[in-house]
């Protein structure tokens, strides 16, 4: 993925925005993610990313196109109607 690609597609928050934040408020735990621009808060989705955002910052970004994130998103959101447990801090 790139910078500007979202990783939090229900609130539009950038990978490049999270990584920011990441660096300069060093959270000390993945639920604090959400203080930059309620990501995560919706639904869920993107949860595994940021924790692994906030365990490391200077990381490397997702390995896939934002197309195929968003495509997996929609997948997710099918399991959830069919009673998958949401994504959780
Ligand atoms: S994609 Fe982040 S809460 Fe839905």
């Amino acid at each position: 993925m790139e910078p500007d690609d979202l990783i939090c597609l229900c609130y539009r928050v950038s990978l490049r925005k999270l990584v920011n934040y990441a660096r300069r408020e060093r959270p000390s735990r993945a639920s604090q993610m959400s203080q930059c621009l309620d990501a995560g808060t919706g639904c869920g989705w993107c949860i595994p990313f940021l924790k692994r955002i906030q365990a490391d910052p200077d990381g490397v970004a997702p390995a896939m196109s934002a197309s195929d994130y968003a495509r997996d998103r929609a997948k997710y959101h099918v399991r959830l109607r069919d009673g998958e447990t949401k994504h959780g801090y």
